[in-house]
Parts: structure tokens; sequence; C-alpha cells
């Protein structure tokens, strides 16, 4: 009898202490199991004498109904406290304003390239993508410009190990076209460029768009006609363009086209410096040497070239006054400019 009042309070005492449903259910095997304590009560009945028997077994079965009793209540209670907490854990205020995705935009200089190889791609023109680690050939030799040649001076270079470099100009790529395609050549090629020059108007690494037209019967009026073109869908209709005599080796005779200002229409303003007139570009029909170096019969053939800066077109369309802006990486600046 004693042994029974000391397991009721034991398990009492043992089931106050219990904070969750799973030590409440170890601790419910640990009285109430197969090998539980109130089982070997019920196993140590057999030493009792045969009249005591009965007696004790109802008071044992009488225990064990109070403790299923216990632990079943307990166990409601503390799975309903258990339940309420993975609520609070889980709870989700509906009213809080959701997080917005931010939409990057694109630098301007993709958008002038971007809006570039549409004009020309609608004009026939294929993209052709060279290295930008290039060796002196096709940087400059096959341009016409040999090891002593002055022009080489315009193009402050950054030699990499012997015979290599980073390319100058987009027109390596011109050379890299002509060996491996015969003509009709009609090919766009945007790319980043390197010259060791850094002031305001000047960054070390810019980005360029060659393009070469090469074919029977090209003339000097076929590039006025693409230029035409181009300036009226780049920078408005009504621009037109002029030719300025100018000179690059690879190039004869050699052009610097300028436009007309789109900003005051040509009268003199600001941005034109007076003159009504913008420069945008090189250009020039394709020196003989430069096709005959790569195989193309010059006597057959005749083509033109064209080589703009991009970020000097982005800092005309979009107004923007210092290239530095260009490649600073500023968000709140580059964030303006939408496609
Ligand atoms: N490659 C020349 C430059 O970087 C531009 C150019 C390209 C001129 C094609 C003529 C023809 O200055």
């Amino acid at each position: 009898m004693q042994d029974l009042d000391e397991l009721r309070k034991k398990i009492d005492k043992a089931v106050a202490e219990i904070k969750s449903s799973k030590n409440l259910h170890e601790m419910r095997m640990k009285f109430l199991g197969k090998s539980g304590e109130i089982s070997a009560l019920m196993k140590q009945m057999k030493d009792l004498p045969p009249e005591e028997r009965p007696k004790t077994g109802k008071l044992i079965n009488a225990i064990r109904e109070w403790a299923e009793k216990r632990f079943d209540s307990y166990e409601k209670e503390l799975k309903a406290i258990e339940l309420n907490q993975k609520y609070e854990q889980e709870k989700i205020d509906v009213t809080l304003p959701g997080i917005r995705n931010k939409k990057g935009s694109y630098h301007p200089d993709t958008l002038v390239i971007n809006e570039l190889v549409n004009i020309f791609a609608g004009m026939g023109f294929e993209i052709f993508e060279g290295p930008e680690i290039e060796n002196d050939y096709y940087n400059f030799t096959a341009l016409n410009t040999p090891k002593d040649h002055p022009a080489r001076d315009m193009q402050d270079t950054f030699y990499l190990s012997g015979d290599l470099l980073l390319r100058t100009q987009t027109s390596a790529g011109q050379i890299r076209v002509m060996e491996n395609k015969k003509p009709p050549i009609k090919i766009l090629s945007p790319g980043k460029v390197y010259r060791s020059d850094d002031d305001a108007t000047h960054s070390p690494m810019f980005s360029q768009m060659e393009g070469l037209v090469v074919d029977k019967g090209i003339t000097l009026c076929d590039l006025k006609g693409m230029l035409d073109e181009f300036a009226r869908k780049i920078f408005g209709e009504g621009v037109k363009t002029r030719l300025r005599p100018s000179y690059f080796p690879f190039t004869e005779p050699s052009v610097e086209v300028d436009v007309s200002c789109f900003e005051c229409g040509g009268k003199g303003c600001r941005l034109c410096k007076g003159t009504g007139w913008i420069e945008v570009l090189g250009a020039g029909m394709v020196n003989r040497r430069v096709l005959e170096g790569c195989g193309i019969d010059a006597d057959e053939y005749t083509g033109f070239a064209f080589g703009m800066g991009i970020e000097r077109i982005a800092m005309l369309k979009y107004g923007i006054n210092n290239m530095k802006l260009l490649f600073d990486g500023d968000v709140k600046f580059l964030k303006q400019f939408k496609g």
C-alpha cells in the first residue's frame, strides 16, 4: 500500500516537471510501458499470498487508470500549448508591404550598342566580335600600320607579353573577317578597346562600334547614304551628315563624319560649340593594301569602313556631360536610363 502511494506521488511530481509532449510520452513509457514500473508491480503479485492478490490487483489497476488519465489530460494540455507556439512562430502579418524586386537597368553603353545593332541589322549587317587581346598584326600591321608608322602614336597602346597587346581599335576585327570570308561582306563589330589615355574626355577602356562593307562597286556615296540613315535613326529625323577629309592608315580616302547638331538644328549652340556640327565617327574607303593583304582582289572589290566611340554617342544622345559618369558604376546615375 505504501509503495503504491509513493508511486502515485512520484508520478504526480514527474508529470508536473515535464514541459513537452515528447518528454511526456517518454515518461508515460517509464511508468505505463510494458517494462514500466506499474507493470513491474503487477509482476510482483505472484510473490503475495493468494488471498491478498485480488485486492492488490484492484489497487494497482486503479493507479494505472489514474495514471493514464493523468497523462492523457496533461498531454492534451501540452499539445494545445505547443500548437499555439507553432502558430505564433509561423504567424504571417498579411498587412506588411511585400518585398519589391528591384529592376535593373541597362548601362547607357549597352543601350547605344543595342540600338546601333538594331539599326544596322535592319540594313543587313551581321555581328562579329573579335578578341580583346590581339596581336600586333591584326591591330596594326594588317591595317597598313607597320611598326615604324607614325600613326601608331595616335593610339597609345597597352602592350602585353611578346607580340600581344590590348586592342586599341575594333578595326582589328575587320582583318579577321576579311581573312575568313569572301565578299560580299557586311559586318558590325561592337567591343571594348584600350588605350593608355586618361583625362576628362578619355578613358583607358572604352567601347567602339566598327562597320565594314566590301562588295563589287561600293563607293563613298554608299557610305554617305548609310551614314545619313544611321544619323536619322539614332539622333532623330532631319539630322544630316557631312564628311571632312581625314587620315587613317587603313582607309583611303579617309573621312571624319559630323552630324548636324540635333540640339539647335544647326544654328549653333553650346553642344556643337557654335558650329552647328558634331563629330561622331571616323570612316573611309578600305585601303586597297588592306584588301590585298587579306587576299581580296582590290580591282574587283571595294569597301568602306567606319568606327565610332560608343561613349561619345551615349553622351551626345543622353546629354551626359562627363565621361567618367559612364565608368563610375554609380547606380543612382545609371538607373535613370531605360531601354
Ligand atoms: N579605328 C579608328 C579609330 O579608332 C576609327 C575608324 C574605323 C576609322 C574604321 C576608319 C575606319 O580611331
